[in-house]
């Protein structure tokens, strides 16, 4: 079964197989590395492995035993070969970059020879009109912009005060947990979920958020399943579970077609609202299975990375009491001025007025490489880096690598938010929400919660980290930490209690 699961785990990033050569330059890499049609450039440096199995055992080993995971895996490829390698992980060529030159090309996708596509079981999970796994160019280029269009200030500062009022009235009751000791990956799952249901659609607590928290977290672990559909097998029940997910979307949808669901301020409204005028432009329109499937893909592409983010994050601080000194006085400048206003809930200019912690999330995104690598489908054969790339290879950008080179980053194992003083960083350095036109449509919702999450955690406790340990969950779409972050938290005297005092 660990052999099936990790299987299935790089399947996720493994790209239908095409061939038929056209070799092509690929515009945007530096002088030198743009090259003609006449090239005699060889493949990417790379250990053949065994025949047929290639590498697939020494990458299921990294994958399943290592505490580093896949990364393990790249490291140890790049210490011999360089920036770019070439592999064979179940019968396919992956070649794997870690230059931010390199992610440049293939991110910003310039001459359209690159694309995303999942494997057609993930589409199965997700659905097959999700922004995540449109791999035709228009057809992603509809559903973000018509995306695009929900993620305004407007709507961020709305969420921002709906989450500050989540984070508060959660955190209130951590200090009576297990006496005083919270699991920070399991509390903010639970919080990011909440938050992304409120956004999109409304829903606040009840059975119907409870049951779709449960199957969304059966949607999640079926991802990483054998796609085989018998009643017992995780894929089969994560297939049931997106169903009674779609049955509820399709009935709160149907209440707000006929306007009977009084007034709502979030995402599913607007779509609803902008399908009923139409654009006057029927191809324009997003039918019910694309807002269905793009509803649930937000939850899925929001929850997760968030709350392994915001564990990553108070991970580091713990270990660094000179930076969580920092940050601390910055915070509670902020909080003493906002207990003298009437509305004491946090704002999108006070998230602006936090520089330091701006940069500890920035930092934190940067270390914890929430999505390690970005998979891409090779639609032309092209070359990158001086090396023949052919049609139907999978190119992988490491931004882990990239964020751990330290022709990039200054001693880059070490936790240091101040790096980002510098303004004049690399382009296609940080790529912790990608780059491109596959760049995270949430990026500024991620952050926010970052933000908030650290006022509220630092500004209502003392708290310490109990458990050290910094193993990655195995067999997780994200990386997350295996402990899950346990802290020990003692209440603080509240900014108005001090001043009484
Ligand atoms: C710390 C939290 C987050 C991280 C680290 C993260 C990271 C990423 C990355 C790296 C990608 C691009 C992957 C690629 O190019 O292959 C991506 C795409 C995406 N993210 Fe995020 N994300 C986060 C939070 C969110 C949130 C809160 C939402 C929505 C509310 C969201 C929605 C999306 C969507 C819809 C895409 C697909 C974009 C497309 O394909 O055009 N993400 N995210």
């Amino acid at each position: 079964m660990l052999v099936v699961s990790t299987l299935i785990i790089f399947s996720c990033q493994i790209l239908i197989f095409k061939t038929q050569p056209e070799w092509v330059s690929i515009p945007g890499l530096g002088p030198g590395r743009i090259h003609n049609q006449e090239s005699t450039t060889d493949v990417p440096p790379s250990s053949r492995g065994i025949p047929l199995i290639g590498e697939t055992i020494q990458f299921m080993a990294a994958i399943n035993y290592s505490s580093k995971g896949f990364y393990d895996f790249v490291q140890t490829r790049r210490l011999r070969y360089g920036n770019c390698f070439k592999t064979n992980i179940f019968g396919e060529t992956h070649v794997f970059f870690s230059s931010i030159e390199t992610a440049k090309v293939i991110l910003r996708n310039d001459a359209g020879k690159f694309t995303k596509r999942y494997l057609s079981s993930i589409a199965q999970l997700v659905g097959d009109q999700s922004l995540l796994c449109a791999s035709s160019p228009d057809h992603h280029k509809l559903i973000r912009g018509r995306l695009n269009n929900l993620f305004t200030t407007k709507s961020l500062s709305l969420f921002i005060k709906q989450f500050d009022e989540l984070i508060i009235s959660t955190l209130g009751g951590w200090e009576h947990h297990r006496g005083g000791t919270v699991v920070v990956l399991k509390e903010a799952l639970k919080i990011t979920f909440k938050a992304m249901c409120k956004m999109l659609m409304s829903l606040e607590s009840g059975e119907e958020v409870e049951m779709m928290e449960k199957d969304v977290a059966e949607v999640c672990k079926a991802m990483l399943a054998f796609p085989l559909k018998l009643p017992w097998t995780r894929f089969y029940k994560g297939l049931q579970a997106r169903k009674r997910i779609m049955e509820t979307l399709e009935k709160i949808i149907t209440l707000r077609r006929r306007g009977l669901e009084g007034c709502n301020e979030d995402f599913l409204q607007y779509l609803v609202q902008e399908d009923n005028r139409g654009f006057g432009d029927e191809t324009l329109k997003l039918t019910d299975t694309e807002i269905k499937d793009n509803i649930l893909t937000m939850i899925i592409a929001g929850q997760d990375t968030t709350a392994s983010a915001i564990t990553w994050m108070v991970k580091y601080l713990g270990e660094n009491p000179e930076i969580l000194d920092a940050v601390e006085r910055e915070q509670q400048k902020l909080a003493e001025k906002t207990s003298t206003r009437t509305s004491f809930n946090l704002t999108l200019q006070d998230l602006n007025d936090m520089p330091y912690a701006s940069k500890v999330v920035k930092e934190s995104l940067r270390m914890a490489s929430v999505v390690a690598w970005f998979p891409r489908l090779v639609l032309q054969d092209c070359e990158i880096e001086g090396y023949k790339i052919k049609k139907g290879w999978n190119v992988n950008i490491v931004a882990k690598s990239i964020h751990f080179d330290p022709m990039v980053y200054n001693d880059p194992n070490k936790f240091n938010p101040s790096r980002f003083d510098e303004h004049d960083s690399k382009p296609y350095s940080f790529l912790a929400f990608g780059m491109g036109e596959r760049t995270c449509l949430g990026l500024n919702m991620a952050k926010a919660m970052m933000l908030v999450f650290l006022h509220r955690l630092i500004t209502t406790y003392k708290w310490k980290v109990v458990d050290s340990d910094s193993s990655i969950e195995k067999r997780a779409m994200f990386s997350r930490l295996k402990s899950g972050c346990p802290i020990h938290v003692t209440r603080l005297p509240s900014p108005k209690d001090v001043k009484s005092a």
